[in-house]
């Protein structure tokens, strides 16, 4: 009789975990497969609000975030820690998602123990080093280690093998992002925000890229609250992160303020549900751009470059940067613009069906 296949799933992030846990339970549901959980708590509360959300509890919690951590204090945090893990664990396969310091320590780890390292969404680029920083390089790295690429996109895959990944060891699946709005968002849901924002047009925004912390990030703020006092049919919602270094500009430049509303990190079901039901998204971050476009809202992308190009071709991301003249005047002309906004509010797949968790699940069962 076969024996199951041991699996460690690692992640320690709010993107991860959302990402992470439809696979948990794909790999639950399987017999052959065996699932362990590790997380580092490079996040605390935005890790555990998505835990708590979608029923995960892990197996090993390193509780690595501490106050004013630097990315060397973090790396070595989760490193040490992940040498106990793999002890206690003995895995046969660690799975690590995306570019976070987490997924490149965890995949580092096993590297160093010579385990096999599955990299969920793989094959992401912007090849700029510095945007986003450290994710490149993070992705890259990982990619450098691993022997099972799950690409979400087949121009993901043409990343890969255009590194020189062997075309054998790419599979693309989707990306589980995609499973797990089919889980959250419900035609039933209420909430009091939105019936704060109810008769006006909701505007989601979200922030917290490491190159964009400082002027870019005040800059994006001001154009913000300049095009909202211009449009007094406009609310604003703001879900801040918890980067002290992203909260305090929020609240100086966006606070205070009737039709911008500034609240704690959303629960992701939450989150899912009201960005289904906003009129447009100002972000940076990189999940919300692959969550938008099945949802049929328009982004725009305040970075300089990004690694999902498939939803601009889709036309409903626009990548704007971060500079204050060119967010005010991109935001001023999707609210002032019917055509233009009728153009970027199509719903369109580019990031799979909502499936990519099974096909993982699959192509794990058979591999040696
Ligand atoms: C990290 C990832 C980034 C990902 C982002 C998602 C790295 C280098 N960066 O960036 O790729 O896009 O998460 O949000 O891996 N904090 C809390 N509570 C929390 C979460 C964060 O207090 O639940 C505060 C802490 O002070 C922490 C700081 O935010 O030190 C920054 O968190 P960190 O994980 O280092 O970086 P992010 O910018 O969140
Ligand atoms: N998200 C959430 N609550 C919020 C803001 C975002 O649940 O208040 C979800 C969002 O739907 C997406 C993920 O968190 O799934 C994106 O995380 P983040 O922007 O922090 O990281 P990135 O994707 O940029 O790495």
């Amino acid at each position: 009789m076969s024996r199951t296949k041991r699996l460690l799933l690692v992640f320690g992030t709010r993107p991860e975990a959302v990402k992470m846990c439809p696979l948990v339970g794909q790999i639950q549901s399987r017999p052959a497969l065996e699932c362990q959980v590790c997380v580092t708590g490079q996040h605390r509360q935005m890790l555990d609000q998505v835990l708590d959300a979608f029923g995960v509890t892990p197996d090993f919690d390193l509780d690595v975030m501490r106050p004013e951590q630097s990315l060397a204090q973090l790396t070595g945090a989760v490193l040490a820690g992940m040498e106990r893990v793999l002890d206690a664990a003995a895995p046969d396969m660690v799975l690590v998602y995306g570019d976070t310091t987490t997924a490149f320590t965890a995949a580092l780890a096993a590297f160093y123990r010579r385990l096999p390292v599955g990299h969920v969404e793989a094959g992401l680029r912007t090849y700029d080093m510095a945007r986003p920083w450290p994710e490149e390089f993070n992705r890259r790295a990982i990619t450098l280690i691993s022997q099972y690429h799950f690409a979400p996109t087949d121009q993901a895959r043409e990343n890969l093998l255009g590194e020189g990944v062997p075309p054998e060891r790419v599979y693309v699946t989707g990306n589980t992002a995609i499973d797990g709005l089919a889980t959250t968002v419900r035609e039933d849901y209420v909430n009091p925000l939105l019936d704060w924002a109810a008769g006006s047009r909701l505007v989601l925004v979200t922030a917290h890229r490491r190159e964009n912390l400082g002027p870019p990030m005040e800059g994006m703020f001001r154009a913000i609250r300049r095009v909202t006092d211009a449009h007094p049919d406009v609310k604003i919602l703001y879900p801040v992160h918890m980067n002290p270094a992203v909260r305090a500009p929020a609240r100086e430049i966006l606070g205070g303020h009737e039709r911008i509303r500034l609240t704690e990190p959303l629960d992701v079901v939450d989150f899912h549900n009201i960005m289904a039901r906003s009129y447009l998204i100002l972000t940076d971050s990189g999940g919300i751009q692959e969550e938008a476009p099945s949802l049929g809202k328009p982004v725009l992308v305040m970075r300089q470059t990004t690694e999902r190009p498939e939803g601009v071709r889709a036309g409903t991301l626009r990548v704007v940067g971060a500079d204050e003249q060119t967010v005010a005047r991109e935001f001023s002309r999707l609210l002032d613009d019917p055509a233009a906004y009728a153009a970027m509010a199509r719903a369109v797949n580019p990031y799979g069906d909502g499936r990519a968790s099974e096909r993982i699940a699959d192509i794990l069962e058979k591999t040696e």
